[in-house]
Formats: C-alpha cells, sequence, structure tokens
C-alpha cells in the first residue's frame, strides 16, 4: 500500500523548518554549525576576541601630557623661589640680624634694629596650644590673654613669668585659674621680648613694645628663682621698680627668692 504523499499546506510550517530562517543573516548571526565550517578567521575568532586582551610585558612610556606638567611644575618652583626666597641672605633668614653685622665688623647700633613683632607672633606659636590663636585662652584652663590686666602691667613681671614659670590660682578678668604655666627661660631675649611685645599690642591689647634688655636685666636680676612664681610673689614684684637696663646703671645684682 503506498503511502498518500504528505499535502503541503502553505499555512503550515513543516516540522524542522525555523519559520524566521528567511530572516537571518549568516553573516551577523552565524550558527555554530556554520561558524565551524566557515572560512572566515574573523568569525572564527569571534570567541577569542569577545575575552579580555592579554596584559602586556615591558614598561609604557610616561604621557607627555605628563612630562610637561612637571616640567611646568618645576618651572614654576624655581620661578617662585627666585621670587620670594630673599636671594638666601643671612640677614634675611636670621630672626637677630644684629649679630651678623657685629661678626661683619660693623657696631649693633648698626644693625637694622629687630623686628619684635615679628619675632613674638612667631614665638607665639609655642604659647597657642594653652592660651590660643585670639589670645581667648580656655575657661577654667588657661587664663586669656587678650584683655588680662598683668598682660598690659608692668612689663618686667611679664619678663618675670616667661623667665621662670607660673604656678598656683591667680586672678583673670575676675576668673581664678589654678594651672602651670612652663618657664621659657631657656628662649633668647629678643624672643622673651618678642612674645611679650606681642601678646601686648595684639587683639584688644595696646600696651607699649618691651626691650630685650629689660628681659636680659630680669634674667640677671632673677637668677636666684629657682621654682615658678606664684601670685603673690607676682603682685609683689609689680611694686617694685622695673630693674634698671644694663647701659643705664651698673647691673642689678639683688635676686628675689620667693
Ligand atoms: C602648657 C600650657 C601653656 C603654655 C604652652 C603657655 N602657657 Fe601661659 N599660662 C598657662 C597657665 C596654666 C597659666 C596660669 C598659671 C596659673 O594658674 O598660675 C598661664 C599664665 C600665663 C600668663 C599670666 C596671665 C595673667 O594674666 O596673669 C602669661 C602672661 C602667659 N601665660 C603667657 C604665655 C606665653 C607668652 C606663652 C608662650 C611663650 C605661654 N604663656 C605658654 C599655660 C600655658
Amino acid at each position: 500500500m503506498s503511502e498518500t504523499p504528505k499535502p503541503t499546506n502553505p499555512e503550515v510550517p513543516t516540522p524542522d523548518t525555523n519559520k524566521y530562517e528567511g530572516l537571518r543573516n549568516p553573516a551577523l548571526h552565524p550558527t555554530d554549525v556554520e561558524i565551524r565550517n566557515s572560512p572566515d578567521v574573523l568569525a572564527m575568532h569571534q570567541q577569542i576576541i569577545r575575552e579580555m586582551s592579554e596584559p602586556k610585558d615591558g614598561v609604557a612610556p610616561t604621557p607627555v601630557w605628563l612630562l610637561m606638567f612637571f616640567f611646568a611644575l618645576i618651572g614654576w618652583g624655581g620661578y617662585y623661589i627666585a621670587q620670594h626666597g630673599g636671594g638666601f641672605r643671612a640677614d634675611v633668614y636670621n630672626e637677630n640680624p644684629a649679630v651678623l653685622y657685629r661678626q661683619a665688623g660693623g657696631t649693633a647700633d648698626a644693625a637694622k634694629p629687630v623686628d619684635l613683632m615679628a619675632v613674638g607672633k612667631r614665638t607665639f606659636n609655642n604659647c597657642t596650644q594653652c592660651h590660643q590663636v585670639n589670645g581667648a585662652g580656655i575657661p577654667g584652663a588657661f587664663p586669656p590673654l587678650d584683655g588680662a590686666e598683668r598682660v598690659s602691667g608692668p612689663p618686667h613681671v611679664l619678663a618675670a613669668i616667661l623667665l621662670h614659670g607660673l604656678h598656683g590660682p591667680i586672678q583673670v578678668k575676675g576668673q581664678t585659674f589654678n594651672g602651670d604655666m612652663p618657664a621659657w627661660g631657656q628662649l633668647s631675649d629678643e624672643e622673651i621680648a618678642g612674645v611679650i611685645t606681642y601678646v601686648r599690642a595684639s587683639w584688644s591689647n595696646k600696651a607699649p613694645e618691651v626691650s630685650p634688655a629689660l628681659v636680659k636685666a630680669m634674667r640677671t636680676q632673677t637668677a636666684a628663682q629657682a621654682g615658678p612664681w606664684t601670685g603673690a610673689a607676682l603682685d609683689a614684684l609689680a611694686k617694685e621698680p622695673p630693674p634698671a637696663i644694663e647701659s643705664e646703671a651698673a647691673p642689678v645684682t639683688e635676686a628675689k627668692t620667693n
């Protein structure tokens, strides 16, 4: 019995025929079989190309723009130093040019005077951790220097505080402080005079400057002072006349011992 041929109904697709086959572009979407049989090397390597590239060996050259940037930076640095470096002159960099003038055979009188405010502003960096940059101190811990009575009072008392420190209760602007102010005797006379001058003329303070000679005289006069002062000792000291300054009279030898 012969089989009757299947009726071919154009409406019904035969089972192994893809309805969309005619729409596929084999060049863009090849089937795996097509790829394997294709002589197209590129298509064959698509899977490999898709992966990340192999890391390269060797050194990549520095980008030119980066090199130019560094050259510009170095050039600018050189220009800046040339403009603002003060020619590396010792009398620019040494805050006490009098020493240099003396070394050069000149007299101290001919020297450029020490700028006490400049020296003092720098020396005040030692004080800001406690008394703060604005001189306001910290309530209950460090007394304010701004507006403090003693700061604008007799300068030889301030020199004494800086040289030997201060300990125990004191009154500042109506508040009691009971702490320890370290001694700064290791600083030079110019630095101590500078920092006193600075705190007396900064913020709302308007007291006159203090000379290194006064600090020097005070250093000699209080040489026997072993520890820090007390508030009472400073009050007593404030009533005494300031020490005579070197050039005016014989050196003062009387020592304070409290
Ligand atoms: C470690 C903290 C500290 C540093 C740093 C410090 N002081 Fe003081 N200072 C104090 C304390 C605390 C007192 C109060 C001492 C007391 O209560 O007896 C004081 C007191 C003073 C007083 C007396 C104030 C008054 O009205 O009687 C002066 C002036 C002063 N300091 C100046 C300075 C200067 C200038 C420097 C920097 C060279 C300095 N202090 C650095 C803690 C400090």
